[in-house]
């Protein structure tokens, strides 16, 4: 199969393209187009880069010229998205940036598919479009979409618009929604990579509201594993949740303190700040239909992998330092500066 990856030199792309390296001969042809914003980095792809069958294109997915054109050059056979705005408190700052990546980039992206014949169109969600849950209960492919912020409501509303295009054209589809993911190559701005690289330079870690806020925790390769199932078997037309066990649901305070247990650092680290605004309360998915019709299940425990993902950022230093530079630096003023001095 001949793919075009958008969004790959981001964190689940770039560990999505090497997990399919690693299975041999999988993919004959992928092509990762991505315009790196300051979340995109080639470092991510650094060791896959010389592949043979792998060709990185720097582009823009709202570029109808650029996307027909690898489409056509690359005989691409499948196109999985991956491209977006991924970050939910940059959404509440800039929130139209969302709407341009994750809203017109998909139909852009979805409409040139169609008239190109690429056979199906993955697009990769999240379960933040379902909104939040209380203490129990699990989101079903059913559950009514009703996502809290600028990024939930803009990748909800990219669903929608993919699934309209099977209904309107039978065009082939499907859409995957996962819960948290974590791992290697996680830009430093989100929730376990943040905690971790501000507790190796032993600064504060911002614990939004009371730390009692629970997310359902999956390792980025079993993420991938799952992206694979559903394009080479998934049904057309179809949704499929993706997420941790029971056992992989945590509350953020027991995460942090597990980071700091795995670096030997004090909980004293853990500084409570002014909440998230709209801050989900929890999310945990039902997984039942991706693994009886898919076979697939997570296969990492939260422990193994948090443990192993701890140490690859002990062990990466380079790549996190150079990514908390700049740009980084800014975001982080502007939003944690008044917050921590309040703390
Ligand atoms: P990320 O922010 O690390 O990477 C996004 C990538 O998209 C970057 O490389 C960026 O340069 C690229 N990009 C952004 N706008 C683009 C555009 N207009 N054209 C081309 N490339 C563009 O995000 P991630 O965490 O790897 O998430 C990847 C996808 O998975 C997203 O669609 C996200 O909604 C979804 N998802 C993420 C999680 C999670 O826990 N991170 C969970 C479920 C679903
Ligand atoms: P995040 O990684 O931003 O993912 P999402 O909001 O998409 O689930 O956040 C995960 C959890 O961690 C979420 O409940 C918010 C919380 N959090 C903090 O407490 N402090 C932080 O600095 C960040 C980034 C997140």
């Amino acid at each position: 199969m001949r793919i075009l990856v958008t969004g790959a030199a981001g964190f689940i792309g770039s560990n999505f393209v090497r997990w399919l390296l690693s299975q041999d001969k999988l993919a004959e042809q992928i092509t990762v187009l991505d315009s790196l914003t300051y979340a995109g980095n080639l470092a991510n792809l650094e060791d896959v880069l010389e592949s043979p069958v792998l060709r990185f294109v720097r582009g823009d997915i709202r570029d109808a010229e650029t996307v027909e054109g690898i489409i056509t050059d690359d005989r691409i056979d499948a196109i999985i998205n991956f491209a977006a705005e991924s970050h939910v408190d940059r959404s509440i700052l800039d929130p139209l940036a969302f709407v341009r990546t994750n809203v017109e980039g998909t139909q852009v992206l979805l409409r040139a598919a169609q008239e190109k014949n690429v056979k199906r169109f993955l697009q990769v969600s999240t379960d933040e479009v379902y909104g939040s849950l209380g203490e129990t209960g699990k989101f079903l492919e059913t559950t009514p979409l009703d996502p809290s912020s600028a990024y939930s409501a803009s990748k909800a509303s990219a669903d929608l618009l993919v699934l309209a295009a099977f209904k309107t054209h039978g065009y082939d589809v499907c859409v995957t929604r996962c819960t948290n993911n974590y791992g290697p190559f996680q830009f430093p701005e989100k929730f376990i990579p943040l905690f971790v690289t501000n507790a190796l330079h032993d600064q504060a870690l911002p614990m939004y509201g009371d730390g009692k806020n629970v997310r359902s925790w999956l390792h980025v390769d079993d993420h991938s594993r799952a992206i694979w199932a559903v394009l080479t078997n998934g049904k057309a037309g179809e949704v499929y949740n993706v997420g941790g066990t029971d056992a992989d649901e945590k509350p953020n305070i027991e995460v942090a303190e597990q980071i700091l247990s795995v670096l030997g650092k004090p909980k004293s680290l853990i500084t409570f700040v002014e909440d998230r605004k709209g801050h989900d309360r929890r999310y945990a998915v039902d997984f039942t239909k991706i693994n009886s019709e898919l076979g697939w299940a997570p296969q990492v425990s939260f422990e193994d992998g948090l443990r192993e993902t701890v140490n690859w950022y002990v062990e990466n230093t380079e790549w996190w330092q150079s990514v908390k530079s700049g740009d980084y630096q800014r975001f982080y003023d502007t939003y944690y500066g008044k917050r921590l001095a309040a703390g």
